[in-house]
């Protein structure tokens, strides 16, 4: 089964769409009001559960209202919540305005995601990560999942074992962070996933410094790419991060595409499917989750690439950050 382990951000968004985005100290008015679920890391499990994989979201809402409307949005969505912590702290919230471009403007409250314990993440993920030990005996000797990405994860700085001989076939999984929690939480998850041999996802997204830990795959934006090497070249700031990282850098450009850049490679164009755009809300976020569940499935870099792309073309169609995430069905017929 293609699992996807996700660690990070859960929020309700408050969406007004307006007919322009306000500057500093303008009231437009004359906007409609909508409530959605959202939160980078969350929306990004919905992408991948909507994909197909089986999909464990691990990160924490308060224990108020908007937290039960956070968890039961996820549930629907077939996602396991069993990592989903209740802290005291309101739920984290993002107030959003969209312009009739699709184009938006977002403040974030991060409140419980602010609170997530490093220890406790650590904890939660060994579970996750480490196969049961009540498996039959052959499975004594199985290692931790040997998923598809292993190998490129930090230049040869870790190899997960090879299953033994008769042993069950491991589990493929990828591990999905993002940068809406608190550093030491990233550093965390990218030290479980690396003890249990799980490829990491990393969407640097607010941009900040980079966990140290050996990741599979860094997806910026063009701005917090730029933020992140100080080139303004998405090609430019793609070597950069290779080199920094030795990880596959996947940089989104919007209406534009992608570029994907693998260690050893040369640049990739990914072209953008054209779509009447509503809300880009969430595009992002739609490339890292279907990448995830693209890759948990075996596909090549590339293959999920392109894939998460025209996944992420379809979930701008619709308002919501999660509204238009496409089923698989939805993306072999578009
Ligand atoms: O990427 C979009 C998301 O960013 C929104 O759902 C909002 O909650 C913010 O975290
Ligand atoms: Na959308």
């Amino acid at each position: 089964m293609a699992r996807v382990v996700v660690v990070g951000s859960i929020n309700v968004d408050l969406v007004v769409v307006s007919e322009r985005l306000p500057a500093a100290g303008e009231t437009v008015a004359g906007g409609t009001f909508a409530s959605y679920g959202g939160g980078k890391s969350a929306n990004q499990a919905v992408a991948a559960a909507r994909l197909g994989a089986d999909v464990e979201f691990v990160g924490a809402v308060g224990r108020d209202a908007m937290g039960d409307e956070a968890e039961a949005a996820l549930r629907e969505e077939g996602i396991d919540v069993a990592g989903l912590a209740r802290v005291d702290a309101p739920t984290g919230v993002a107030l959003i305005v969209v312009d009739a471009q699709g184009e938006n403007q977002i403040a974030v409250a991060s409140g419980a995601n602010a609170a997530l314990d490093a220890t406790a993440i650590a904890t939660r993920l060994d579970e996750l990560l480490t196969p049961a030990t009540n498996s039959p005996p052959t499975a004594a000797d199985t290692p931790a999942a040997a998923p598809p990405l292993a190998a490129a994860a930090a230049s040869g700085t870790h190899s997960p074992p090879a299953p033994g001989p008769g042993a069950p076939a491991a589990p493929t999984g990828v591990v999905l962070l993002g940068h809406e929690v608190g550093e030491d939480v990233v550093i965390a998850a990218a030290r479980a996933a690396e003890a249990a041999g799980w490829p990491v996802v990393l969407n640097p997204a607010p941009a900040r410094e980079l966990p140290g830990a050996p990741l599979a795959v860094l997806t910026p934006n063009a701005s917090e790419a730029a933020q992140l090497t100080g080139e303004d070249e998405p090609e430019a700031a793609a070597r950069a991060l290779v080199a920094a990282t030795g990880a596959a850098v996947l940089i989104t450009l919007g209406a534009r595409g992608a570029l994907l850049l693998e260690p050893g490679g040369e640049p990739a164009r990914l072209p953008a499917t054209e779509v009447d755009v509503v809300d880009t809300t969430g595009a992002g976020d739609t490339v890292n989750g279907a990448l995830a569940a693209e890759l948990a499935a075996g596909r090549s870099l590339r293959e999920a690439a392109d894939f998460a792309l025209k996944a992420a073309a379809l979930s701008t169609t619709k308002p919501g950050a999660r509204g238009g995430m496409p089923t698989r069905a939805d993306v072999d017929a578009a």
